[in-house]
């Protein structure tokens, strides 16, 4: 595993992160397991939300970390809060403190290492997030904070109003899901690529070094799921298997290693509740796609070059 140091920070991360949405319906001993792999393969960030499972992903993480209390100095834990499922998104003072209360319960820590604003609120109030987050990291109950979805306008309002920096932007992306590359590619043309989804954001972060964390990179749609293996994507399937070949690695290692090539640095969180894909997945750490190989399988995608 390849390491780095999360800029405006001192944390030292995995290129690969483990991303927990998918754990609650794990018995508490396949989640030890599935954390004792991580930590094995060098993945020492992992992923969390309030919403997810209802809580129960944090819950389930917290009671594995209670028996294993050795665990948490190795590693960087990472949750997310704003969301009220299906009713509101909610970055009042109040809503972000109680979240981040109730995760540090739900997860028996201390302190969380980094808390992110999930998805934008409309009613977002900069001075109110801001008041929230300086009581939290005086607390010393976060260190670091950032957001998830957040345009660069968005991301400048938050910031004009924050002590501390914004140092992550979680945002999804995969080869098959990649607008946020696609509109830059095919800027002012008329194919829908060209349509701009992104608003310029994966420059935006790079300029203001706030790391990248793709979300989902390995999906194509929520309908499709994983383009990995996936007949509606043989084309792509064809190149992933060429490469895999020639890097004596899994297709899906060949997927991460395509984010992993690019310059802005990105830290992809997997998603994976296998102990066997997720061995395949770290793999990606040793390989370097040559451009050519990059843009092979952003072609076999079905994207286009103008
Ligand atoms: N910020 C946001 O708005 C947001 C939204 C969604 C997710 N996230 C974060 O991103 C993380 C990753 O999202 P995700 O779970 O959708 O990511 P993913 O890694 O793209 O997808 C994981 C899913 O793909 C399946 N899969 C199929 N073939 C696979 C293969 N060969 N190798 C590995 N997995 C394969 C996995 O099944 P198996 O379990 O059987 O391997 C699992 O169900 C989440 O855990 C969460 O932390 C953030």
């Amino acid at each position: 595993m390849k390491y780095f140091e999360l800029q405006h920070t001192d944390l030292n991360v995995s290129q690969i992160a483990l991303g927990c949405m998918r754990i609650s319906e794990m018995q508490l001993e396949e989640v030890e397991t599935l954390i004792e792999k991580a930590l094995s393969l060098g993945i020492n960030f992992f992923d969390h939300a309030d919403i997810y499972g209802n809580g129960k992903c944090e819950e389930l993480f917290g009671q594995a970390l209670a028996k294993h209390p050795e665990w948490r100095d190795q590693m960087i834990i990472q949750t997310k809060c704003g969301i009220v499922r299906k009713q509101r998104y909610d970055f009042s003072k109040e809503h972000i403190l109680s979240c981040v209360n109730e995760s540090l319960k739900r997860l028996q820590v201390d302190y969380i290492d980094i808390v992110l604003l999930h998805r934008p609120d409309a009613l977002c109030d900069p001075e109110e997030v801001a008041q929230a987050f300086n009581q939290l990291i005086d607390e010393g109950k976060v260190r670091y904070i950032g957001v998830s979805n957040h345009t660069p306008g968005e991301i400048e309002l938050l910031q004009s109003y924050l002590a501390d920096p914004l140092i992550i932007n979680q945002l999804q992306l995969s080869i098959v899901h990649s607008y946020l590359i696609d509109s830059s590619i095919t800027l002012n043309m008329s194919t829908p690529y060209s349509i701009e989804r992104s608003a310029g954001v994966l420059d935006y972060c790079r300029l203001k070094k706030i790391t990248i964390q793709p979300w989902s990179p390995l999906q194509a749609t929520r309908e499709e799921g994983s383009f990995i293996d996936n007949p509606h994507y043989e084309e792509l399937n064809k190149v992933l298997d060429r490469l895999a070949k020639k890097y004596l690695v899994n297709k899906s290692a060949i997927a991460i290693a395509w984010l992993l090539r690019h310059p802005a640095h990105m830290q992809p969180i997997v998603g994976t509740t296998s102990i066997q894909h997720l061995q395949e997945l770290a793999e990606a750490s040793k390989v370097t796609l040559t451009r050519q190989e990059w843009y092979d399988l952003y072609l076999a995608s079905g994207k286009i070059l103008p």
